[in-house]
């Protein structure tokens, strides 16, 4: 987060820091040219609320200032290794990223004398950048020479005694927009730090390197010729990122998602068909074209894909893949001919996912296509075809919205390509009367709350637990065993139920509760049996089952009905009670729900 302006910049900035801390929250720093052009500097460990008690305590005051909250990846979180960092009391820097050739420019950089405080790669950038000042007497030209030596990732803010009232940026590889104010300007890496100043941003390029003033933006391309990039109006609002009533954004969010999958299909159904054309005009050819399916994601959005294999290769008939995109992007695989690839990302800027995307256009896929849910972004930008979620900002570090809209979303694409192989009209119009009925069931499922909080209390001392589901319930539990893994920080398996008498059936015990996810889909009587087999083991299960498979609550058994849901969207439906699960046992517990520890909102590091 950056900022150039007349009035006082830290306000600005600690407001910013606020908004982005669940992209990073273990440090927070910002640093001011105060009335003198001297930098001034607070730096805490934990939340930005200690960095605001810091400023409180001791106040700075400057008009251009930078500030950061980090997730650390070079040196634990200290306050010697938070952002910013200085080089000889001229020059400080914000960055994310990765800078992989930290070791060879420190050695450099130590042998011109140069002091290291901290066990940062973003020292090596603030030093060198001093180094480059000396030399050439202009901060952007500096800068410009930098970015030069590095290699790696980053997305920089630099400001500097010697340049009053400027500031630079520049990106690689990692998301950096600009804000446009009225005599005033800003940087950061999402517009939502930026929603209480401005609503029209510039979105800098790769290689881009930005001089901002009060006065004026300029901005130049890596080869550093002046570019114009246009200025866009974001029709989000700074309420879109507040939590309103609710105790968390999690929560906020879980609640929120009737609505934000009705905004994914608004536009994209009539009565029985798939608008495929509200994906945009060039999508049509493409899918004509398409024999095989590649999906590649992370987390929970690598979830979603695994729901979507299902529905693939079952209802579309096209084969399809998903793969980690860690794994994807460092494993050689065999391409076979017309194979879209599909990248799933409620960020867009996930280091690993964008990385594939990078490597796969060069692989020779028929083409890209992105499920993303921030228009801004990287992935966006970059992919040949693009679906928007439209879930709205998501700020709970543990995704629940983006997930469900990227299945809603999954669903009208697979439509779309199914009808061009063995999906039937008359089963295409069943699966959108269930896509149009899908809204109403997720209310009913969100009901359900009360209750699940009452069962939530039973888990709060358990330290393992495991998740059972078959088929395209199976991506579901993994789902639900990673929100309560991240959340309540207790361990959470998933397996598909069949599975369970290959191994972790010797872990079930009365210690040990194990979820189970039971539509009554074709798999429902193995499920029953796999169910039996934990409960004959001593196991307690928890079920959340639809009323007409009969499953009730006896011996060993707590059994929650989830209202009746169409088939094809069930995976959608039974997501909501896991989510409350994990959500009530967190509160339980009394974890850091939004922001749990060492994780990060949109891993933008490899
Ligand atoms: C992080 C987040 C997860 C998310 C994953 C992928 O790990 O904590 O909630 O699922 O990144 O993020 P993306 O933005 O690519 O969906």
């Amino acid at each position: 987060m950056g900022v150039v302006a007349e009035r006082d910049a830290v306000a600005i900035l600690l407001e910013g820091l606020r908004r982005l801390e669940y992209r990073g929250y273990d440090s927070a720093g910002l640093a001011v040219l105060d009335a003198g052009q001297r930098l001034q500097r607070h730096r805490t460990i934990g939340k930005v609320a200690a960095l605001t008690a810091a400023q409180a305590a001791q106040p700075v005051y400057g008009h251009t200032g930078i500030a950061h909250t980090r997730w650390a990846t070079h040196g634990a979180p200290t306050e010697f290794n938070a952002h910013p960092h200085i080089a000889c009391d001229e020059v400080a820097v914000v960055h994310n990223g990765i800078i992989e050739n930290h070791e060879a420019l420190r050695r450099e950089l130590r042998a011109q004398d140069y002091a290291f405080h901290s066990q940062t790669d973003t020292e090596v950038i603030v030093n060198e950048i001093h180094a480059q000042l000396a030399a050439t007497g202009d901060l952007g030209q500096a800068v410009a020479r930098t970015v030069q030596r590095l290699e790696g990732a980053y997305a920089l803010g630099v400001i500097s005694s010697r340049a009053p009232g400027r500031l630079i940026a520049a990106r690689k590889g990692s998301p950096l927009i600009i804000g446009v104010g009225i005599g005033e300007h800003f940087i950061a890496s999402d517009i939502s730090a930026l929603l209480p100043v401005t609503q029209r941003f510039i979105l800098l390029e790769d290689g881009d390197i930005a001089e901002l003033s009060c006065e004026r933006v300029v901005i130049r391309d890596r080869n550093g010729v002046t570019v114009n990039r246009p200025v866009q109006t974001s029709e989000l609002s700074a309420q879109a990122v507040d939590r309103g009533h609710y105790r968390h954004f999690m929560l906020k969010e879980i609640h929120e998602q009737p609505r934000a999958v009705s905004e994914t299909l608004e536009g994209r159904l009539s009565q029985s068909r798939v608008l495929e054309e509200a994906f945009g005009s060039e999508v049509g050819a493409i899918l004509d074209r398409v024999e095989r399916v590649q999906i590649v994601a992370c987390g929970t959005s690598y979830h979603a894909g695994l729901v979507a294999r299902y529905w693939c290769e079952s209802h579309a008939g096209v084969p399809c893949d998903v793969e980690v995109a860690s794994e994807f992007r460092y494993r050689s695989h065999v391409l076979a001919p017309a194979t879209l690839l599909v990248t799933i990302s409620q960020s867009g800027e996930t280091a690993d996912t964008l990385a594939a995307l990078r490597d796969a256009r060069e692989r020779g896929y028929l083409a890209t296509l992105a499920i993303c849910n921030v228009p801004q972004s990287s992935l966006v930008r970059e992919s040949d075809l693009i679906l928007m979620t439209r879930a709205g900002p998501e700020i709970g570090v543990a995704s629940t919205k983006a997930f469900t809209t990227q299945l809603t979303a999954l669903l009208l694409l697979i439509i779309a390509l199914g009808r061009r192989h063995k999906l039937s009209a008359d089963c295409e119009a069943a699966f959108v009367r269930a896509l149009h009925n899908l809204p109403r069931q997720l209310e009913a499922a969100l009901a359900l709350e009360p209750s699940i909080e009452a069962l939530a209390e039973e888990f709060v001392d358990k330290r393992h637990s495991l998740f059972l589901g078959r088929g395209v319930q199976y991506p579901i539990a993994m789902e639900g065993a990673l929100k309560l893994k991240e959340i309540s920080y207790i361990h959470a398996e998933a397996y598909p139920a069949g599975e369970l008498k290959h191994g972790p059936l010797a872990l079930v015990d009365a210690e040990m509760p194990v979820v189970t996810v039971a539509p009554n889909d074709e798999l429902i009587e193995k499920l029953k049996s796999n169910l039996q087999e934990v409960r004959a083991r001593g196991g307690r299960l928890y079920v959340f089952a639809d009323a007409a498979t009969a499953i009730a609550t006896e011996d060993g058994y707590v059994v929650q009905t989830v209202p009746q849901s169409d088939e094809i969207t069930a995976p959608i439906v039974y997501t909501i009670p896991l989510q409350l699960l994990a959500y009530h046992v967190a509160v339980f517990k009394g974890t850091d729900v939004d922001q749990p520890r060492n994780l990060a909102k949109s891993v933008t590091v490899e």
